[in-house]
């Protein structure tokens, strides 16, 4: 679901495209409560995945709109190669403080065809399509599709799913003050339709962050318990407000 907001001209590759946003982002992260959770969150789930599908293989990474480096730098030892893209030069910036050995590349592969036949067999794409415009999803989508290879995963979040209760509160409050920020928010099955228009499948959905403290601070205890609980029963799946895709070609068999 997009925000009617959005002018034509918007496009979210300039978004984090000035000098000050990579050390914005990671001041955002260091400070907020929420994201803070949220990351230990993801960095659980992601060693999940790698043992789940990658046992005992070499994985090539690409860490796509790979900003500061944050999934790319948790990834880095547990790859064989890595490498990761982002159009952005003051994230990369950071990235590049962060990151020991991984080849980093500034580009935007929806235009420019950088990796010349190159195939990984783990894609990542964190807090990217649910931010970007439609065109730039599909298009995002085209490009990385063709750089999975036919064994490799194409793992991406959706961070403002609109299952959660909390990120459709938001939503209806944004809509109502017809504010001309954006805030876009994006369903289950649209994240399905994004992958199944490319030939591949979500294989599973690991939900993340189901008690969202609106500007209360809440012991992380508290809502770690909470999150363990929830994650407990599959049917609340749905309701979690940043699940994470594991997805693959629509021949793979689900794990
Ligand atoms: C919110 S940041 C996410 C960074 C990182 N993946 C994370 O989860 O911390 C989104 C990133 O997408 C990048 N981006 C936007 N459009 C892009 C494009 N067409 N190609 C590559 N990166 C893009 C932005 O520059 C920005 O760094």
């Amino acid at each position: 679901m997009q925000n009617p907001d959005m002018t034509k001209e918007y496009s979210y590759r300039d978004s984090h495209n000035y000098s000050t946003k990579g050390a914005e982002y990671e001041t955002y992260y260091q400070t907020q409560r929420w994201e803070r959770f949220l990351w230990s969150r993801e960095q659980e789930i992601i060693k999940q995945i790698l043992e789940k599908y990658y046992a005992g293989r070499d994985i090539h990474l690409l860490d796509f709109a790979c900003g500061t480096g944050r999934i790319t730098s948790f990834l880095e030892e547990h790859v064989k190669t890595s490498t990761s893209v982002d159009v952005s030069a003051s994230m990369l910036a950071i990235a590049r403080e962060k990151l020991k050995r991984t080849e980093i590349i500034e580009a935007d592969i929806t235009v420019d065809n950088v990796f010349k036949g190159r195939k990984f067999n783990l894609i990542t794409a964190f807090r990217f399509f649910v931010n970007a415009e439609p065109s730039l999803r599909v298009a995002a989508m085209q490009a990385l599709s063709k750089l999975l290879s036919d064994d490799g995963y194409f793992v991406f979040n959706n961070h403002q799913s609109y299952g959660s209760p909390w990120i459709k509160l938001l939503y209806m409050r944004h809509q109502k003050k017809n504010s001309q920020s954006i805030f876009n928010v994006m369903t289950i099955d649209e994240m399905n339709e994004l992958v199944e228009d490319v030939g591949m499948k979500i294989l599973k959905i690991y939900p993340a962050g189901f008690s969202h403290p609106p500007k209360i601070a809440v012991p992380q205890v508290l809502t770690s318990a909470v999150e363990k609980i929830c994650c407990k029963f599959k049917s609340l799946t749905l309701f979690s407000e940043s699940p994470i895709a594991v997805c693959g070609w629509h021949n793979r068999a689900i794990k």
